[in-house]
């Protein structure tokens, strides 16, 4: 019985309700150095930076749309903290909710940093958007993509 209830508890205390979505700001404090590889002005460069801006008037506050053009509009409202609409495409659309993994401890020991939210992307995370739902779909080759989008971390 008591082994069961540890394991409810240990399981539970790992599922997504537990990150938060901070926004990108928040990683731009460590993310944003030009010699480690610029994570933070490459995304803010980037279309998906810029998503809010192909809504125009009321398509801007459509939930059907904001779930694809804002990380804000596609995770549930109770989980955002200090993430923002206007953001768009944002890192923990990929990267998972920040709220346990970015500070620097924790960071800093990717296996630490998975246990606590962050997620390394792949073709799924990508086609949870880019998929025939999408009024402008234009196909999505995930290698061809992840080359456009690329931010890898130069190590020194
Ligand atoms: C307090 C500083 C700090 C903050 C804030 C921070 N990071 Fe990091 N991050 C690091 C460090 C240090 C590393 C490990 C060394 C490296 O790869 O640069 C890292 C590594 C990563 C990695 C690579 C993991 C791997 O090894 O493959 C990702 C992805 C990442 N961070 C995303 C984010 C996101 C998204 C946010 C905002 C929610 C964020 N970080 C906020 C410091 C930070
Ligand atoms: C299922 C996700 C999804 C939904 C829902 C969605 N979009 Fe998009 N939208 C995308 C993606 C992904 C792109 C980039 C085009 C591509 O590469 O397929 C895009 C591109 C666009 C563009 C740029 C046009 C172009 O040719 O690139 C506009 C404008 C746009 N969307 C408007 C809207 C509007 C308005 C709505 C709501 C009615 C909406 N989108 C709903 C995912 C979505
Ligand atoms: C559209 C999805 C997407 C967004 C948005 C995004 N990333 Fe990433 N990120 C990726 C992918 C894909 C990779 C490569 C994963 C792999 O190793 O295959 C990656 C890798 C990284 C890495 C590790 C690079 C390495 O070489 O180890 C860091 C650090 C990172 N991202 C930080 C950020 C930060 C900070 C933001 C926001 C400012 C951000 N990312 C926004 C998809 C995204
Ligand atoms: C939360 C939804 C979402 C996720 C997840 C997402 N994207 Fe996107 N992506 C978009 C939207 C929306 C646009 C179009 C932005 C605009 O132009 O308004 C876009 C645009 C792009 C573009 C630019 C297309 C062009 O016409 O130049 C590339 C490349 C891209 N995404 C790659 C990726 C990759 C690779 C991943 C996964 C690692 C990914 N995206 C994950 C929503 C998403």
């Amino acid at each position: 019985m008591i082994g069961c209830f540890l394991f409810f508890l240990g399981s539970s205390a790992l599922t997504a309700q537990d990150f938060e979505y901070v926004g990108a700001k928040k990683c731009k404090m460590c993310h944003n150095k030009p010699a480690t590889g610029d994570q933070y002005k490459k995304w803010a460069d980037s279309k998906h930076a810029h998503a809010m801006e192909s809504l125009k008037g009321d398509e801007a506050k459509d939930p059907k749309c904001l779930k694809c053009h804002s990380t804000a509009g596609s995770v549930k409202s109770d989980l955002i903290v200090t993430l923002t609409v206007e953001e768009g495409v944002s890192c923990e659309s990929c990267h998972g909710g920040g709220s346990k993994y970015f500070p620097n401890a924790i960071m800093k020991d990717k296996e630490k940093a998975k246990a606590n939210g962050l997620k390394i992307p792949d073709e799924k995370t990508c086609i949870a958007c880019h998929n025939a739902e999408s009024p402008h779909f234009k196909g999505f080759n995930y290698k061809e993509a992840k080359e456009k989008i690329a931010h890898p971390t130069i190590k020194i």
